[in-house]
């Protein structure tokens, strides 16, 4: 079977239900990754797991070393990478607590190490990023929300701003216009890195909150827990049901 991570998000930093086999830290030249790799057995399947902002949750988006766990997962063999992220919900459809599975990217971030080609380790390649996520990956997170009768979105332009303070309402009313469905802080320069590793990636998007100026008032840290919860549920739900086609 194609080697599978999971890399878990903010309200994802331990996968309930992963029969742990392994625990690794791993020395990349990049530096450390944000958590130790753990390899175990979900829903029947062999996965690696990994907290993003690790474990415990510490590490703002513009600190995550993207390079070093993704170049970790390439080191454990993984082929495929499911991502599992928080995100803000901009247009009509993306109400908090629905999934999406995103189909384009903008990167609004900026600073961060976003290549593995910027050395010597490397041969300088200009990778093709027209479709960002894995095509054949997405259908296989798409037929599985199908499969457990999860309505999910199945396109969505996923906006990467620089974090961790969420947007003005200018920046989504911006955002809107550039076509961004969703917001969030580290779907890049993680997707591009996969990329140039030559892994298959694709990002399970939970909507945990209305994205500034979508809804009154304020956005509150509460607000994004509760959703979450909700959300990643269905997340879970997701997961078993892609365990179970593959
Ligand atoms: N903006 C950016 N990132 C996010 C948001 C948001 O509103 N919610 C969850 N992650």
């Amino acid at each position: 079977m194609t080697h599978l991570a999971i890399i878990g998000g903010t309200g994802l930093t331990q996968l309930g239900g992963l029969t742990i086999s392994k625990r690794e830290t791993l020395a990349t030249p990049y530096g450390a990754a944000s958590a130790e790799f753990i390899t175990g057995e979900l829903f029947g399947k062999r996965v690696v797991f990994l907290a993003r902002h690790g474990n415990p949750h510490r590490i703002p988006p513009h600190n995550i070393n993207y390079c070093a766990n993704i170049w970790g997962l390439k080191q454990l063999g993984v082929e495929r990478i499911i991502a599992v992220a928080a995100v803000g919900g901009i247009t009509t459809s993306m109400a908090p607590g629905h999934i999406a599975i995103p189909d384009q990217i903008i990167d609004y971030s900026y600073g961060r190490k976003h290549t593995f080609f910027a050395d010597d380790n490397f041969p300088l390649t200009h990778i093709d990023f027209s479709f960002p996520y894995h095509a054949k990956l997405r259908a296989e997170l798409i037929a599985a929300a199908q499969q457990v009768g999860l309505s999910i979105s199945e396109t969505a332009t996923y906006g990467c701003t620089q974090g961790p303070r969420l947007e003005t309402i200018a920046e989504i009313r911006r955002m809107e216009q550039d076509g961004c469905d969703l917001v969030g802080m580290t779907g890049m320069p993680e997707a591009a890195l996969a990329r140039e590793l030559g892994m298959e990636y694709a990002s399970l998007s939970v909507i945990a909150n209305w994205a500034a100026g979508k809804t009154e008032g304020e956005i509150s840290m509460a607000e994004i827990e509760h959703n979450l919860q909700l959300g990643m549920a269905k997340a879970a739900d997701l997961l078993k049901g892609f365990m179970a086609l593959s």
